[in-house]
This record gives C-alpha cells, sequence and structure tokens, in this order.
C-alpha cells in the first residue's frame, strides 16, 4: 500500500518523512494557499525535501484541457519524472488526462465523488483517481462505502488505476479503505499523528523504561550491558 502525506507544509513532510514509511506527498491548490508564498517554491522545496524518487502530486488549474495540459507539462519541467499532476475528474480533464496519457505524463483523477467519474478518469487513462471520502461524508452520503465501491468497479472492469483515497478526516475511514486493499491513502499530518496516538501504547512503553532502569540504572540501554 501506498501512503501519501497531503499537506504543502514542508517542515511538517520533513518531520513525518523521517518517522513514517512514507511514500510521496499529495498538494492541491488549496493546500499551497494555506502556506502562502511562491507556489512553485514551494513545490521545489517539497521536491528537495522528498528526494526525485518519491512520488509527488500536484494539480493543475486551468478549467480547459489545452491549459491543463500546458501546466501539466511545466509542472513535471519543475519536479521531474516521478510527479504525478492531478486533474479534476470534470470532462475537460478527462480530455486532459487522455491528452497527458498519450504525451506519457501520469494522471490523477481528483475531486472525484462518485464512481462513475472515477470509472471515466480511469477508463481516459489516470494512473490514479481521488475519492474525497470526507467531503462525500459531508454531503450526507457515505464516503467510505462510495471509495470501496470505485475500487472494486476498477478492479471488476478491469481498468489499471489506483484508488488514492484522500480527504479524511478521521483513522477509522482510513483504517476501514486499508482493510479493503485499497492502494494508497493520503493523510493530513494531523490524522497521521492522531492515527499513531494513544496513551496505553505511551503508558506500556514508559513502564517497560521503568522496569529497566531500576534494574540496569536510570538512562541504560541494552548496548550498555552486553
Ligand atoms: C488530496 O489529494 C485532496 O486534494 C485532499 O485530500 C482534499 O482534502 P480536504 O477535503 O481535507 O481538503
Amino acid at each position: 500500500m501506498e501512503l501519501y502525506l497531503d499537506t504543502a507544509d514542508v517542515g511538517e513532510i520533513r518531520r513525518l518523512t523521517a518517522l513514517y514509511p512514507v511514500d510521496g506527498v499529495t498538494t492541491n491548490p488549496g493546500l499551497l494557499a494555506a502556506v502562502g508564498g511562491d507556489p512553485a517554491g514551494t513545490l521545489c522545496a517539497i521536491r528537495e525535501a522528498i528526494g526525485p524518487d518519491a512520488p509527488m502530486f500536484a494539480q493543475v488549474i486551468p478549467a480547459d484541457a489545452e491549459g491543463m495540459a500546458r501546466d501539466a507539462r511545466a509542472l513535471v519541467r519543475l519536479l521531474g519524472r516521478n510527479t504525478v499532476v492531478k486533474v479534476p475528474a470534470v470532462p475537460e480533464g478527462f480530455r486532459a488526462i487522455r491528452m497527458l496519457k498519450a504525451a506519457g505524463i501520469a494522471a490523477c483523477g481528483t475531486v472525484v465523488y462518485a464512481p462513475m467519474q472515477a470509472l471515466m478518469a480511469a477508463k481516459a487513462g489516470a494512473a490514479y483517481v481521488a475519492p474525497y471520502v470526507n467531503r462525500i461524508d459531508n454531503l450526507g452520503y457515505d464516503g467510505v462505502a462510495v471509495t470501496r465501491q470505485i475500487h472494486d468497479l476498477l478492479e471488476r472492469q478491469g481498468l489499471p488505476a489506483k484508488v488514492l483515497a484522500a480527504s479524511f478526516r478521521s483513522a477509522q475511514q482510513v483504517q476501514a479503505l486499508c482493510l479493503h486493499g485499497v492502494p494508497a491513502v493520503t493523510c493530513a499530518p494531523a490524522v497521521l499523528d492522531a492515527m499513531m496516538k494513544n496513551p496505553a501504547v505511551d503508558e506500556a512503553v514508559a513502564a517497560f523504561a521503568a522496569d529497566f532502569a531500576g534494574l540496569a540504572g536510570e538512562g541504560k540501554g541494552m548496548a550498555d550491558m552486553i
């Protein structure tokens, strides 16, 4: 399973990639706006932080397919070969995804709220499709269930696009989709931190440390005993 960080905050990217086996970073215009400054500079800083081999997702801005393709080529020039270009899964986006496929540029159909939208992006040649789990929940539907349907639909239709589940608010949403076999998820730093936070675990780890300190002395490890 691929695990991505959904943020444009370079400090958070450095902190979390040092701790967790993260595969890469996903961004969108909202995340770039949240950190402010020059968006191209932010994207370059992220690329530098994760290295040239990690997949990095960046989104096109124009509403027409030609403009989207132009943005996509510029993003690949800026960020290198392991760039996946996010294209909104709308009619002009499907046209752009076909153009990018023909040009050998990997695309992710994004802003996916419904299975048929994902199917269309996948059929156009997207390498990934990104359903927005929590935003679907916020509309009164079941984001996890819709994302499961999308995953099953792509498999049954033999389409190679991978589901990149996005827009999470809870560990429960992420876990449900991991259990279902969704091949890629992207989590905001706060969701990833919350997922790994458990006072019972901290207490157990602290008790082991205290037991060993009582046996061998404060601050000693196994290496000091061997
Ligand atoms: C990721 O690719 C999406 O752009 C992102 O997860 C959307 O998340 P949000 O609903 O938290 O903005």
